[in-house]
């Protein structure tokens, strides 16, 4: 405790003295600023210009960083002397006319020092940090290369850009804002304004669409990413950073739906059957708790024991059925809740893991519910398929191929058909026992209304920060699926990742990125772990006059409504406002519905109020307020506190309960006493409360135990909060290794996003591909040869019947065994080393040089026939539906390889590691087949039915030459019925490849999210 004292002190200091270091600097900004008022304001945009053109011409970013901070403080000086300007002016914001009257304080200039420096500026609620952004925006844009500020929702990047917007226009700097619903041209616009607002979700949809799906450069709509400011940074770089953006489709491969109907009655009765398992463990343990105290006061024999066979008992319950009504009442009592965790400690404790896995046998499957596992036991199995409890237990890959190989079959084919085999009954396996562990969960973990709630025929998630319902967007790996099944809603046809990036990924393409909240310090560890961001905690402008009451802890949530509700009624009779915060829809309701009993008007805002939110938000500072919000809702908007309420003590927080991170309580907190305003804040906990459940520390158990609390009797110390906070910490830390883990996982997606973005990109941005067409024609054939021939090889040993298929049948050539072979042997040259080429022998080299070569004549040849613009485009497209059409497929892998793997942790192997090795294995193979598909598909393409014919009649004289032909050499009959199928099918392949948007869900009349301008229901949402 005390050496954590001292590093605060340091930490703190340190923080003090850069703040302080940073003082000569604002008085140079303010010097700067007196000159500044006399300037005609056209004066201030001519200065705006000359800046731009200069450093705009900046050769490099290392030169446009130094010229900036050169003119960093005359530029600031410039924003704070146009603020001065617009104060008494209007602005219309979000249709409120707004008298402008912010001129920056010191400290916010300190704030815009942070953000240019590329750090979190820390600055407290309500001190102006939408202000505080358009000091280092403006300096930062003056490079002409766009900066973006990313906003949590819509209406906060359509308000700061019209509220702050009046700044910029009169510097002479032009602001755009990315929405929901624009059209590609208005995206594409509001990009190259100097300034963009918008979302994190706009901004990295934008990015996917014009990296993943765009397949002309005049379709990508964003250009670059320099510097982004993230505000409400934690929020969005940590909290919404658990669920990557994902741009979705039908899936390539279909996983049958009907497995979660078939297992759905096995499934339900095994849940109840392992519910009445567990009530009779229950009721033992009901039968040895009173046996704990005897009547005469005595301690009983073997208390140990006893102690310890009632912990047990619980753990297993707790372990089968979490969330049982029967096992959450018995531990309400502290004493009880202690005996499960000295179990849970010595069950964990043993290293081999031999007494928690006996445990666990006597359930029929298990659930973890911190790590949100499910997994059936041998009795559980037995249960679902007593004929074959096999069936439910997965093989060993690698022991059953080793088998193989060690077997008595000698055959090599036999012995691929039965590896192929045990793969095949591998997949089948893993699918079902993943389907299985799916509708486990879906049934133990999931409550409806309170994790979900089903609407219309579809289960919608409800967010567990907000209470939102998020529309359209579905919980992966199959478990949306599972609680469709459990709920009998329609189970809606599996999709797939077209395109998709984490949060972190995408905040990592900038060259730059700073951020601001209140609320950062909790996480500043994760911040520089994982974005490299450092932090400057800057004072505030007018001390803080908060009062922040200890928290209040009750035995059970009843008794904490109550105390919830009485502490209102008391604050609002004095006149003050209140804003109450809950942590969920359901407790927002439960409260309101309480209140409702005592006659107290009140606001509740959720899902349900979701537009009015932020006006709503805004009149909570109004005498006599009171409103209900879950923890996040509003964030962002300013509470002004009415008339003759700052003297009744201003407005008073009350939470409800701990979130799991101590911010989002501090995010709570700060809603009132802004800019210096007076207020106040208090918890109410109890110990039914999920933190309190999962992650209470034994320390509080013991200290309520000793105290001895009665019914509805509070409880109340500094030493309980900081408890509290110490607990708050466990579970930040659990999540912070989560979300590190996952992001591991990612890392490896994302390296190979890069390599594929990059390749496509590349063809995007050339004009002409045809080199790189033929390249790659190259890089295939040099490979193909290796696979017919080897260096060391005479050629009479090649396979050259396989060569000559493999060429006749890609491309139109009908050359012969023996012209091969002739080229072959005529080879004298060694390939330079280095080349392409390089390591095959001469006649390799040779042949390789033949092939390519009539092949460049052919394509020569058949560009001929068409309209050289028409050309370009089919070559482009030749390439990139090869590389969308294996990239997809290969996302399909990938996210049934991270299903799976986690199954292979049984073999002790680190999954991590498996999955790494197999996904770079299998990404080596993908660019293979790529490129091969590539090279198969060159000839393959036509603008017209009339070209590819002409083609290929021509081809027939010139095989007339050739008579022994490939695939290409049939009549020309079935050469132009081939020609139509295959235009059909790029025009088919075109069509499938749109992209379907699973994040918000696109409405019928919503511009279609292909960005091809026209309406959903018009476009690719025509048939669906
Ligand atoms: N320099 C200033 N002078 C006067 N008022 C200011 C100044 N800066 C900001 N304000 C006012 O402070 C209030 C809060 O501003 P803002 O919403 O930008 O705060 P914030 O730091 O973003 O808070 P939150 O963390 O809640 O998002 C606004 O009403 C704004 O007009
Ligand atoms: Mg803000």
């Amino acid at each position: 405790m005390l050496f954590n004292f001292v590093i605060k002190k340091i930490i703190g200091t340190k923080n003090d003295r850069e703040v302080k270091r940073l003082r000569p600097l604002i008085a140079k900004i303010n010097a700067f600023e007196k000159g500044l008022p006399a300037l005609p304001e056209e004066a201030l945009r001519q200065k705006t210009a000359e800046w731009k053109a200069r450093l705009s011409a900046l050769p490099d970013r290392a030169a446009q960083s130094q010229a900036m901070n050169e003119i960093l403080p005359e530029a600031f000086a410039m924003v704070k002397d146009s603020c001065r300007r617009l104060v008494g002016r209007e602005i219309t914001v979000r249709g409120h006319p707004t008298v402008w009257d912010m001129i920056p304080f010191d400290v916010q200039l300190i704030g815009g020092y942070a953000l240019h420096s590329g750090r979190i500026a820390e600055m407290a609620t309500g001190e102006g940090k939408t202000l505080v952004a358009t000091l280092p925006i403006y300096l930062n844009a003056l490079t002409g290369r766009g900066v973006h500020l990313v906003t949590v929702n819509d209406y906060l990047a359509a308000r700061d850009s019209e509220w702050m917007g009046a700044v910029y226009t009169l510097l002479g700097l032009t602001v755009g804002c990315i929405l929901h619903d624009q059209s590609p041209d208005v995206r594409r616009a509001q990009y190259a304004c100097d300034i963009t607002y918008g979302t994190n979700a706009e901004f990295g949809f934008d990015y996917l669409r014009d990296n993943g799906m765009a397949t002309r450069l005049e379709d990508q709509v964003q250009r670059g990413h320099y510097f982004a400011i993230v505000d409400e940074v934690d929020s969005i770089l940590i909290d919404e950073a658990r669920t990557p953006l994902i741009i979705s489709g039908p899936a390539v491969v279909n996983v049958d739906n009907q497995f979660y109907e078939r297992f759905k009655p096995t499934i339900q009765s095994l849940v109840f059957a392992q519910q009445k398992l567990c009530e009779r463990f229950l009721d033992e343990a009901r039968q040895l708790i009173p046996k704990l105290h005897p009547a005469d006061g005595s301690q009983p024999a073997g208390h140990e024991n006893l102690e310890r066979q009632i912990g047990l008992l619980l753990y297993k319950v707790r372990m089968g059925t979490p969330k049982a009504p029967g096992l959450l009442k018995l531990l309400e009592d502290g004493e009880h809740l202690r005996l499960l965790h000295s179990a849970e400690l010595e069950l964990h404790a043993d290293q081999s893991k031999k007494a928690l896995y006996e445990e666990k046998e006597e359930l029929l499957f298990a659930i973890d519910e911190k790590s949100h596992d499910a997994d059936l036991t041998e009795k559980g199995r037995n249960f679902l398929r007593p004929e074959d409890p096999e069936a439910f237990m997965m093989p060993d890959l690698i022991t059953a191929f080793h088998e193989v190989d060690t077997g008595p079959e000698t055959d090599p084919v036999k012995r691929v058909e039965a590896k192929a085999k045990i793969q095949a009954n591998f997949e089948t396996k893993s699918q079902q026992i993943h389907i299985i562990s799916q509708l486990l969960k879906a049934y133990c973990l999931y409550e409806r209304d309170v994790e979900y709630v089903v609407q219309e025929n579809k289960v919608i998630i409800v967010d567990e920060h907000t209470g939102r319902l998020m529309h359209g967007r579905r919980w992966s790996d199959g478990l949306h699926q599972a609680v469709e099944a459990k709920e009998g809603v329609e189970i809606e046809r599996e999709t797939q990742t077209l395109a998709t990036i984490t949060i972190q990924n995408y905040f990592r393409l900038y060259e730059k990125l700073a951020g601001m909240t209140g609320t950062a310090e909790t996480e500043a560890n994760e911040f520089f772990d994982i974005y490299k961001l450092g932090l400057l905690v800057i004072p505030t402008n007018k001390p803080v006059a908060r009062k922040d009451k200890n928290d209040s802890v009750y035995k059970t949530k009843r008794e904490k409504f109550n105390a919830v509700v009485q502490e209102i009624v008391s604050i609002h009779n004095q006149g003050r406002p209140l804003l109450v915060g809950t942590v969920s829809v359901e407790a927002s309701e439960q409260l309101s519905n309480m209140l409702k009993r005592t006659g107290i008007i009140h606001s509740v805002l959720n899902a349900k109020y979701h537009q009015q939110e932020a006006e709503i938000i805004t009149r909570a500072g109004q005498r006599g307020a009171v409103t209900i919000a879950t923890n996040m809702a509003g964030r962002g908007t300013d509470i002004k506190l009415g008339p003759g309420v700052a003297d009744l003590g201003g407005l008073h927080v009350v939470g409800t309960e701990r979130h799991e991170a101590r911010r989002i309580d501090r995010q709570l907190r700060g809603r009132c006493a802004r800019q210096g305003d007076p207020g106040s804040s208090h918890f109410f906990i109890s110990l039914e409360d999920d933190v309190m459940r999962l992650f209470g520390s034994d320390r509080i158990i013991k200290v309520m135990e000793r105290v001895g609390i009665e019914e509805g009797q509070e409880l109340e110390h500094p030493l309980l909060n900081r408890s509290i906070e110490t607990a708050q910490k466990g579970v930040e830390q659990h999540n912070f290794q989560i979300r590190k883990r996952t992001l591991e996982y990612d890392d490896v997606m994302n390296k190979q996003r890069e390599v594929v973005y990059g390749f496509r990109n590349e063809v995007i941005h050339s004009v002409d591909v045809r080199d790189r067409l033929m390249d790659i024609m190259e890089e295939v054939a040099v490979q193909k040869i290796g696979e017919f021939s080897s260096p060391t090889m005479d050629v009479q040993e090649w396979s050259i019947r396989g060569l000559s298929d493999w060429v006749n049948f890609n491309f139109p050539l009908g050359i012969p065994e023996k012209e091969l072979a002739r080229a072959a042997n005529a080879g004298t040259e060694t390939p330079v080393t280095g080349s392409l080429y390089d390591g095959l022998s001469p006649a390799q080299f040779a042949v390789c040089v033949f092939i390519s070569k009539r092949v460049r004549e052919a394509y020569e040849m058949k560009a001929s026939f068409e309209n050289p613009e028409a050309i370009k485009a089919i070559e482009r497209y030749t390439i990139l539906s090869a590389i969308d059409k294996l990239w997809q497929e290969h996302l399909y892998f990938m996210d049934s390889l991270r299903n799976s793997i986690g199954l292979r942790a049984y073999g002790q192997r680190d999954p991590l590691i498996e999955y790494k090795a197999e996904a770079f294995k299998t990404f080596e193979e993908l660019m293979v087949s790529i490129k091969t598909e590539i090279c198969h598909n060159i000839f393959r393409s036509a603008s017209s039915l009339m070209a590819f014919q002409q083609f290929l009649q021509n081809l027939s004289r010139h095989e007339a030459i050739h008579p022994q032909a490939g695939s290409y050499s049939q009549a020309d009959a079935t050469g132009a019925s081939r020609a139509s199928d295959v235009v059909s099918e790029a025009a088919a392949a075109v069509a499938k490849t749109k992209p379907v948007r699973s994040g918000p869900k696109v409405g019928r009349n919503d511009p279609c999210p292909c960005q091809s301008g026209k309406k959903y229901k018009h476009c690719c949402g025509r048939n669906g």
